[in-house]
This record gives structure tokens, sequence and C-alpha cells, in this order.
């Protein structure tokens, strides 16, 4: 469904070196399937993703969504893109502050299908979603918790084939950002939905059928898209204060054991 092929974003800022956010990065997400990208803060899991979003244009690599390579569209086409193709959960958190939870979800739905089928469409994502209590609330009176949910929501609203997620538990406490996670890799199995998860938060690779790890834009020395969890637990274990119990055992089956997956790394 997402193919990366050798994709390279700089950044350049005044005259200085640029900054290598993404620098040679390989990889796939099958459709139905959930891959975590998991680095430290300023690996370039945010650049990449907006690169994917057809957002900036790479510097060279290709994007391939469906076989079909999105750095290569038009504005117009590439805004139909992640109209109907893309689900896009990034870090703004920015709502229409005038709307209501309904309204704000809705808004792509509002194009695709109309004002009012959009609105009664998008109810079951935000009951789901634990904001049925919430639907005519303002968005400037919700917390960054519920506003994160309202943005999930609408990227999830239009089913797209290929879903991004930025730190999709960022402003979620740990109970709800456990919902969430399980939420959205149920998504992705019921609907075939391919989703790249980028995050810091260890807790959230756990849900993630194959995880790779980001280091200062490549991804850490294994293969383009063999990375297995265990392969990340190994790369995670030594940054952790204290041995985790069962590794090995967890290593050779090919699983995160969950002490891994939520032990605190920062
Ligand atoms: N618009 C930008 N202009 C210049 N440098 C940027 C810009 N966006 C990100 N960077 C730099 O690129 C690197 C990767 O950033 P980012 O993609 O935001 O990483 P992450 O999401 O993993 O924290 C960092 O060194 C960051 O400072
Ligand atoms: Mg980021």
């Amino acid at each position: 469904m997402l193919e990366l092929r050798d994709l390279v974003k700089h950044h350049l800022i005044g005259g200085g070196e640029p900054v290598r956010a993404v620098d040679g990065v390989s990889m796939q997400v099958c459709a139905g399937e959930m891959v975590a990208l998991y680095g430290p803060s300023g690996s370039g899991k945010s650049t990449l993703l907006t690169v994917v979003a057809a957002v900036v244009a790479p510097d060279s690599g290709r994007v391939l969504v469906g076989g079909r390579d999105i750095s290569m569209l038009s504005e117009a086409e590439a805004a139909s893109y992640r109209l109907h193709e893309l689900g896009y959960i990034d870090q703004s958190l920015e709502l229409l502050s005038g709307g209501n939870v309904i309204q704000n979800a809705a808004l792509k739905l509002w194009v695709t299908v109309g004002v009012r089928r959009g609105n009664r469409q998008i109810e079951p994502m935000l009951e789901r979603l634990g904001l049925g209590g919430r639907l005519r609330h303002r968005a400037d009176s919700l917390s960054m918790g519920e506003r994160q949910r309202v943005m999930i929501a609408r990227a999830l609203s239009t089913e797209p084939k290929l879903l991004l997620a930025d730190e999709p538990t960022g402003n979620l406490d740990t109970q709800r950002g456990r919902e969430v996670l399980e939420l959205l890799s149920e998504v992705c199995r019921e609907r075939g939905t391919a989703l790249l998860l980028v995050t810091h938060d260890p807790q959230a690779t756990a849900y993630a059928d194959r995880v790779h790890v980001l280091r200062d834009g490549r991804l850490a020395e294994f293969g383009p898209d063999s990375a297995p969890r265990s392969a990340a637990a190994a790369v995670l274990a030594p940054t952790l204060n204290t041995a985790i119990p069962g590794m090995d055992a967890a290593s050779t089956a090919g699983t995160v054991p969950s002490a891994a997956a939520t032990a605190p790394l920062r």
C-alpha cells in the first residue's frame, strides 16, 4: 500500500549546513498492517510524514501509495489525495474554535458526502472515541486530549486506505492512550487500512505489527522491511535502566515483552 524508496528530505536553514531530517529511508506498509516508526525527538519522524502526506516534496526518492508516486502530483491532485485516500493525524490539534465537536470532526465528510450526512456519519466514531458526551461542545472548550481525539475521528472519517499518525497518544493519559491505540489497530484490521504510526512512546510500539527504529533520519541497522518487534526491543533495551525480564526468550519468539513496550525511556 505504502512504499518508500530511498526517501531523502533535508531542511535548509539560512546559509548553514542542511539538516538531514530524512536521510535515505526505504520501507513498506501493507494494507491492514500497522507499522510503528519509533525514534527520539528530532529523528525525522514528523518530516517523513509530511512528505508522505504530500505536504512537502522530497529532495529525492519515491513515495508510492497504491503504486502511484505521490511526490509527482500537482497541487490539486495532492489535495484530492489528502481528502479521499489519506487520513493524517498530525500534531497541530488545530480545530475551528467556533465549531463544535461534530462539526470539526465531520469537516472532510462535509466535502465528500455533504453536511447533514457527514454530521450523522461521524457520530458513531466520536462515541467510540469517548466523545459521545461532548458532541455539541465548542472546540475551544476542549482539553488537549479531547482535541486529539477529534483529530483522530476526522482522520478516520473518510475511511482512508492509508492512515498516518504523528504521536497520536502524545496528549493522552496512559489509559486513554491505550484505548486509542487499540481502536486504531482495530479500525485498520477491520477496514484493511495501512497505518504508519510515528512515536517516541514505547507503549505505542507494542500495538504495531512491525516496528522500525529511526535515528538521525535513518532506519537503525535493519533491512528496509525486516525490522521485527524483537529487533526494536533489542535496540531499546540498552537504554533502559534495568534488564527486561524475559527479553531473551521474547527475542527468539519475535515479540516484545510488555515491560519493554511500557518501560519509560525518557
Ligand atoms: N521546517 C523545518 N526547518 C528546519 N529544520 C527543521 C524543520 N522541521 C524539522 N526540522 C529539523 O529536522 C530534524 C527532524 O525534525 P522532525 O522531523 O520534527 O523530527 P521528530 O518528529 O522525530 O521530532 C530536527 O533536527 C529538526 O530540528
Ligand atoms: Mg515530531
